[in-house]
């Protein structure tokens, strides 16, 4: 018999306080709320509330039932991540505690369960502001919310099983690929085990491409095992266009007796930074360009479940068309970085911290927190460089001396990073990776000596924008990020450079905007697009999209106007802008100002607002070229009146899990199909069904729109969701939620 992964999201009792006693079997679940996860401890308003609502103690209780036929396995609870300090009890024993939000863990129960009988798990989660746990111990520009955010599992394995699985990725080429399986076994039995350990590695087809396998004498308790390298021939290389993913099944057998089965999915690839300072995929050198991410989201804090934080990696592709994403300041969550092998986005992902280092304990927690990330994340081929220092943080030669000894012990695939804020900074470092907030002021470049180099974070604090800020500021912040895109571009020995950042997010009073949250984003914090978003858009080849989008809105006025230039950002050739029917200027792309980018903005220059008389102007496009013929168009109308709200759901099939949920777009329209960009209508919500809505109800809007989600409950069926602005119909949108297929674990003795 092989492993077997039972769920363990569903039907937990939650309590909103710290009560000892609730770690007890006799302690009384009838007043407690039932929650499923990914579980935020608070649901909280998008702004203006108070970070001390989530930071208190709470209890999570799940009851449940493992029948006899368990007996003699080994029963292994796996935490995804849970902010910030766990303690763990079965039945009241305590089995052992964790601390840290963004890692996950495990404890083997097996010693603590009764089989055949009910047992409780009781999780205590402690999301005060915990100094003694990175990030914390200072001030720190973003909020940790609380609670058990990301998934919980239950693995059942044979007394010899497999704890982990890494597939070094030592050569990756296109006559021959070379993958060095290692791993951890665990032998829980009393005396020596003589096993076979195989593995095979399959194409997308399941054909067998390479095996390795060996025999092993294991004493009991832990052991690690390298085995002879799988060589493929003429790998299928996993890269942006084609992320192709092979299948390694690892299995252990005792004489023919499988025993552990895990399987993995790889990218075979090379990524390297080379001494000529550019980053190179699969020997072929590419200009990093990308955002940083944060996890959290609207009223959901960072519980987040698997389909969104999928779909955030999707955003970052192909809404914004980047290659790479940084993982700021903390490991991501599984699903997101599973979504980025999958689609071919890559990821620089860090240890978690903020300018601060505590003491020694603190960093042996940092420590820890960095073996985690790594043993846990080093199979995703998306991740291509590890962060092993404290965001900002000052220099700490003996840490950080530690931090990439551990990185390079655990994984000689890739190399380190560390974002430094100085440029003095010592480089212990594969990659000097620097936070430069200069180049928007001044222009200008200085650059340290270091190679390789890159830029990993600029903008941000420059210039916030909120999407409902005037036209002028929204052109000036895209232009500043593609000034700075453009600047990183021209200097062929810089790797790369990713902004201040992707999504607008929820941060302390000190920082931000003073209402909770931190307006650095090219998108809002419900992902939707500021101008800068379609300039990052626009950097991407037309080959895979083609865009053109003119930045700003149409307000015909005699009195008002913005500037005398229009923008378009777009990867065409060139770009025929039309006022009405009049044929205004077709350009090119404006390499003057921007000699570098891959696909610089298109200025239609001395174009006063005013030369046209408002009453006649009917339409505004932009039609985007490629070998003189159009291949894509954007068309703006002056504003109108109110006349629709439209809803527009990310998925429209959910499951029915508790927690599974979906982004609801909500946009005020005129009869064009245009978004009011400057309303802020009330929308009320009603919600049919088996799902509840998760935001505010009614909903102001920000720049005439943004998002509510939809989370399934536990029982399946059709939901309906309305939303009403005042005069207007009602707009309404149809969802799914379908059984879930899923095994979880048993409540109780099952009839
Ligand atoms: C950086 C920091 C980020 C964020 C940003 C704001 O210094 O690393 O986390 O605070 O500033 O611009």
């Amino acid at each position: 018999m092989s492993r077997e992964v039972l769920k363990l999201n569903t039907d937990w009792f939650f309590l909103a306080d710290d009560q000892p006693e609730a770690k007890e079997v006799s302690f009384s679940n009838e007043a407690l709320e039932r929650v499923n996860l990914p579980h935020t401890n608070k649901i909280l308003p998008h702004h203006y509330f108070n970070e001390k609502d989530y930071q208190f103690v709470s209890w999570y209780r799940r009851p449940f039932y493992i029948d006899q036929a368990k007996q003699g396995k080994r029963l292994i609870v796996e935490f995804d991540g849970v902010m910030s300090g766990t303690e763990v009890y079965l039945n009241g024993e305590r089995i052992g505690e964790h601390k840290g939000g963004y890692t996950g863990f495990s404890f083997d129960l097996t010693d603590y369960i009764k089989l055949g009988q009910q047992n409780i798990l009781a999780v205590r989660v402690d999301s005060t502001r915990r100094t003694d746990i990175p990030p914390e111990g200072n001030v720190v520009d973003y909020l940790l919310f609380g609670g058990i955010y990301r998934e919980v599992r239950l693995v059942v394995v044979e007394q010899l099983s497999i704890n982990w699985s890494y597939y070094q990725i030592q050569q990756a080429q296109t006559a021959e690929g070379v993958i060095l399986p290692q791993f951890e076994l665990v032998n829980s039995y009393a005396e020596t085990k003589e096993v076979r350990l195989e593995v095979s590695l399959l194409d997308q087809d399941h054909k067998q491409v390479g095996t390795s396998e060996q025999t092993l004498s294991l004493p009991p308790g832990s052991k690690t095992a390298t085995l002879e390298e799988i060589k493929v021939k003429q790998p299928r290389l996993w890269d942006l266009v084609n992320p192709y993913l092979y299948t390694a099944i690892a299995k252990i057998y005792e004489q023919n007796s499988l025993l552990d089965q895990v399987e993995t999915k790889i990218g075979i690839r090379s990524v390297e930074f080379k001494s000529d300072g550019k980053f190179y995929l699969n020997d072929h050198p590419l200009k990093l360009r990308g955002l940083n991410r944060h996890q959290m989201f609207p009223y959901l804090g960072n519980a987040m479940p698997a389909r969104g934080q999928r779909k955030d990696a999707e955003i970052l592709k192909y809404e914004l068309g980047l290659n790479f994403v940084r993982s700021s300041h903390y490991p991501a969550d599984p699903s997101f970085l599973d979504r980025c092998d999958e689609i071919g986005l890559l990821v620089f992902e860090e240890i978690p911290g903020w300018q601060h280092i505590g003491d020694q304990k603190w960093q042996d927690l940092a420590k820890l927190n960095l073996r985690e990330m790594i043993i846990r994340d080093r199979n995703h081929c998306s991740i291509f460089l590890w962060g092993v220092r404290i965001n900002e943080s000052a220099d700490d030669d003996q840490f950080y001396l530690e931090t990439n000894r551990i990185a390079r012990q655990l994984d000689q695939s890739r190399p380190t990073g560390g974002v430094r804020v100085f440029r003095e900074s010592k480089f212990l470092e594969d990659v000097f990776t620097y936070n430069d907030f200069e180049y928007n002021l001044t222009g200008k470049v200085k650059l340290p000596n270091h190679r390789p180099y890159m830029i990993t974070e600029y903008m941000g604090h420059m210039y916030p924008t909120k999407s409902y800020d005037s036209i002028e500021r929204l052109i000036n912040h895209a232009l500043k990020h593609a000034m700075i895109q453009d600047k990183q571009h021209g200097i062929p020995d810089m790797a790369g450079a990713s902004g201040w950042c992707a999504f607008d997010y929820n941060t302390h009073r000190e920082f931000g905007s003073g209402d909770r949250v931190c307006y650095h984003g090219v998108c809002d914090m419900f992902r939707l697009p500021k101008f800068a978003g379609y300039f990052y858009k626009s950097q991407q080849s037309p080959a895979i999209t083609p865009v053109v989008f003119i930045a700003r809105q149409m307000v015909p006025s005699f009195f008002e106007d913005y500037g005398d230039e229009i923008v378009v950002f777009s990867n065409c050739e060139e770009v025929a802008l039309y006022v009405g029917e009049q044929h205004l200027a077709t350009v090119q792309p404006n390499y003057v100002d921007f000699p570098s980018l891959p696909h610089p903005p298109f200025l239609f220059k001395e174009r006063q607002w005013r030369e046209w008389n408002p009453k006649d102007i009917t339409s505004m496009k932009a039609v985007g070229k490629i070998k003189g013929k159009k291949v894509v168009e954007h068309i703006i109308y002056p504003f109108g009146q109110p006349q629709r709200v439209e809803l527009t759901a990310d998925y429209q099939q959910l499951i029915a899990d508790g927690s599974d949920c979906t982004r609801v777009v909500v946009e005020l329209k005129d009869q064009n199909g245009q978004t009011l960009h400057l309303a802020h209508h009330p929308v009320s919500f009603e919600l049919l069904g088996p799902a509840r809505l998760i935001g505010e109800n009614p909903f102001s809007l920000e720049a005439g729109r943004g998002a509510v989600f939809v989370q399934t409950g536990r029982e399946h069926g059709r939901i309906v969701l309305k939303a009403s602005v005042a005069d207007l119909p009602t707009a309404e949108i149809r969802l799914e939620s379908k059984p879930m297929q899923e095994k979880i674990v048993p409540l109780r003795k099952e009839e």
